[in-house]
This record gives structure tokens, sequence and C-alpha cells, in this order.
């Protein structure tokens, strides 16, 4: 092991450069404009798993965008670990907000990363949290210290749902066969308080549609009369949920597994300060559903929210008009044993129901997701919280994570294997915001827990 951790401190410089290479392609896997630029970073991706030493490594066109597979199997005996990570990153904008261009990455310290953090989009969400993998197994075949075998599976789509994944999970079901999957695609607490993520949020994403009117309308000559499509959609929006914060929706919540009041009371023992997170967010008070605790509210409880609203005159200036039509993008967050497409339906049917005469109400689910627990007491767990204590000397402490990685529930479900969810970033780290970053430190302590959680996986699997 020492050999490992010393090839990595002997090579930081390059593993940061050739991470600041693959940030520059622009691989935005929402916009059709990027399609070449994501294709680039799945070559780019495929050429460092070949030098890294995957002795097998291919790029697979899907009907989206291209999936990345490589292996080193070095013995069919020995455990086989699947790293699963995305290429693709969210869309830079608003790009007045970013303070250097999001595709030309640049250090600069913060308060939370006085060593220095890497700004570039896919920084931290995932480019740079995957590409620890890659300069981990890297380290490993070079020192002659990988302990089993690996699998890379690194996709394009993650950002857009995964819609093509499970497909191919289904259509290389053998290819993939593994004892576990690892994936370093969410956070820790803080840089001196490591954590384990033990479960992912579900998705549920509509779009709605109201429709008044059948032209836009001067507001004072028919203002007053005609139902405002934008107002009866706010109206709408607002009755989702009551003054507890609770959704209204008929049996949103009737699959909602309960958590016990125990295990309420020990992730509530993980380190949260309230007046911190709302001084970094700049509010003054929380708001969220009555009865449980933020840390709570962002887990293990399910959620509504307006991603995005628009309808009538946004330009500069004032002009008086009663639009015709009004739209929102609306995501749910769900927890375990609700199920995604269940939950569209209720939305759907109950948005319809409460729309009002006067306005007509089209819903058009987008993509979903189901919610993922991962136990603690596996062994690719237990690997994982002894490897982070070596690296980090403390003990990490199991969390449940509030965003969504769709495709672990289906890994499950497909590759009947459990995932390990040993992410490396913050969650002020801006993901999906301006200014995404991925602290230095975070980058080299992954790569340094890596090659520990292959030793201890292997030895407990033995
Ligand atoms: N890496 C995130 C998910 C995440 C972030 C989990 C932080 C836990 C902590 C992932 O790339 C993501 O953004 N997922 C989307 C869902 C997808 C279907 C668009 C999300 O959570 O919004
Ligand atoms: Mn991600
Ligand atoms: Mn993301």
């Amino acid at each position: 092991m020492q050999e490992v951790q010393k090839f990595i401190s002997d090579n930081k410089d390059r593993f940061l450069n050739e991470l600041m290479d693959l940030l520059k392609i622009p691989s935005v896997s929402a916009d059709p404009r990027y399609k070449e630029d994501v294709a680039k970073t799945a070559t780019a991706v495929s050429e460092s798993l070949s030098k890294a030493g995957c002795d097998m490594v291919r790029i697979y066109p899907t009907e989206g965008h291209p999936i990345v597979y490589g292996e080193h199997m070095i013995n069919p005996d020995l455990p086989t670990v699947l790293v699963y990570g995305h290429y693709d990153v969210q869309p830079p904008d608003p790009l007045d907000l970013w303070d250097s261009p999001p595709f030309e990455p640049v250090i600069r310290k913060t308060d939370k990363h006085p060593q220095g953090a890497i700004f570039a989009r896919g920084s931290c969400d995932d480019k740079g949290q995957m590409y620890m993998h890659v300069k981990a197994f890297e380290a490993m075949i070079r020192t002659n210290a990988l302990p089993c075998n690996v699998k890379f599976m690194i996709e394009g789509e993650e950002e857009i749902g995964s819609g093509n994944l499970g497909t191919f999970c289904k259509q290389y079901s053998e290819m993939l066969s593994c004892d576990v999957v690892l994936i370093s695609d969410t956070s820790i607490i803080s840089n001196d308080t490591p954590s384990i993520t033990v479960g992912l949020r579900g998705l549920s994403y509509v779009e709605v549609e109201v429709t008044g009117p059948n032209k836009d309308l001067h507001s004072g000559v028919y203002g007053g009369a005609v139902a405002n499509p934008a107002q009866v959609l706010c109206d709408m929006i607002a009755s989702l949920k009551d003054e507890s914060k609770h959704i209204t929706i008929p049996g949103f919540y009737d699959d909602v597994a309960i958590v016990s009041g125990e295990d309420r009371k020990a992730m509530n023992q993980a380190p949260f300060d309230k007046d911190e997170y709302m001084k970094s967010l700049g509010i003054e008070e929380t708001m969220g559903e009555k009865g449980y605790t933020i840390l709570e509210q962002t887990s293990i409880r399910p959620t509504l929210e307006v991603n995005g609203i628009w309808g009538g005159y946004i330009g500069e200036g004032a002009k008086t008009v009663l639009p015709s039509k009004a739209f929102a993008k609306i995501s749910m967050r769900l927890v375990p044993n609700q199920q995604s497409d269940k939950i569209t339906q209720l939305f759907k049917k109950h948005f319809e129901s409460i729309a009002p005469a006067g306005v007509k109400v089209v819903v058009r689910p987008h993509h979903g997701g189901e919610a993922a627990v991962t136990p603690s007491d596996t062994p690719e767990y237990r690997a994982a919280a002894m490897a982070m204590k070596e690296a980090f000397g403390k003990d990490p402490i199991p969390v449940r994570g509030g965003g969504s990685i769709p495709i672990v529930a289906l890994f499950e479900e497909v590759l009947n294997v459990k995932t390990v969810l040993m992410g490396f970033g913050l969650d002020s780290d801006d993901i999906h915001s301006p200014n995404e970053h991925y602290g230095l430190f975070n980058y080299y302590k992954g790569i340094e827990t890596i090659p520990y959680f292959y030793k201890y996986y292997t030895q407990l699997k033995k």
C-alpha cells in the first residue's frame, strides 16, 4: 500500500493536469449542440482507461450518448468491482454568474477549500470524482497492487435521466457481472467529517402547461373577466402544499417508508449547524415539512419543488398583457417504496382535477427514477468505512442523501448487486450551479482512499 500511495503523491501534478484537460471539453448531455463534445469526452475517457491499464476498452454507442466500458480481469476467482460514473455534465447556464468560464478550469482558494479548488462545470459532478477512480486504478496497476478484478462503466446521460443505460445493463448483464458497484458521485459532511451515503431519493419530473384564452390579450381590455393562466398556475401550485408544507396530492404519502424513531435519532446525531447552513445560503429561516428536522426534510421525506416557471412577458420594461399560456417544471423527490411512475400518475390526475373552468391543463412526464437504500451491514460498506478511516483518520458517518442517481436501484434489479456510494464532494461545491468546484484536498483524498477500498473489500470477500 505504501508504494501505491507513493506513486499517487509522485504523480499529483500530472493527475491534476489530466483532469483539467478533461474538464475543458463541454460534455453537456442535455443540449444537442454539444453532441460532438460529448462524443469527444467519451473518447478521452476511453483513452484514459486504456492508458491506465485496462486490457479491454470499448465505446458503446446508444440512441443517445455513448457508454464507455473498460475492464481489467486478473482472476475469475477474485471479486469484481464495477465502477460507475458519468462524464456528462449539467448545462453551465446562467453563464454571467460564473466568475471564470465554466470550461476553462482554474484553481482558486475558498473558505471551505484553503488548499484550493478546481472551478469548472463537472469538476465535482462527476468528472473529478469519476477520474479519481481511473487514477487510483492506474496507481494500483503501476505498483502491482490491484487485488481484484475491475470493470468501469462511465456513461454520458446521467444528468438527463440515464435513459439508455437500463437497456444496456440488461443487454450486457453478463459482461457487467460483478460483486459490487462502487460510485463516487455524492458528498461527505465536511473535509474533516467523512461520511458514506446510504440512501438516495427517487425522482418524478413533470412539465405542466396551462392555457387560457386562445391568444395573448390586452390586460386592461380583458383583465378582470378572463382567467389568467399565469395566475391560475400560481394558485394551482400553491395548493399543492398545505400550511404544514405537507403535499396535498391524494395518495402521495401512501407508500412512504416510515423511518423508525431510533433511526431518526441516529441520523440527527450527524453534525449540522443550522445557523451556518442558513448563512451560507443567505436566508434568514428555512421552510420545510413540519415535524421533521432539516436533515430529515432533505433525505427521508419526499418533497415537491418548482424548478422553473414562465409565461407572459419577461422582457425589458413593462408590457400590459394577459398571457395565453403559462408553464412550470416540477420535480418530486421520492423516498423508498414510493414508485416514480405511480407518483407521476397521481400528480397528473390531481393537477388536472384542480384546474378551474376557463383554462386547459396538460401534464407531460419527463424522466424519473426510484429511490435506493444501501445497507451498512455488508462487506462493501465495511470496506468503504475502513478505507475512509485509514485515509481520513476518522470513522465515516452513514448519511441518507437527498439527491438521486436513478441507476442505483436498477443495478440491484438487473445485476443483482449492492452499491457503495463513496463520494468525496461537499454539498457546498455548487454542483449544477454557477462556479461549481471541487477541492484539491477532496480529489487527492479520493484517489488515496480508493486503493484501500479494494484492499479491504478483497480481504473481506475472501
Ligand atoms: N451526483 C448527482 C446526485 C447527487 C448529488 C446525489 C449530491 C447526492 C448528493 C447526480 O449527478 C444528479 O445530479 N442527479 C440528478 C438526477 C438525474 C435524474 C437528473 C438529481 O439528483 O437531480
Ligand atoms: Mn452526478
Ligand atoms: Mn448531477
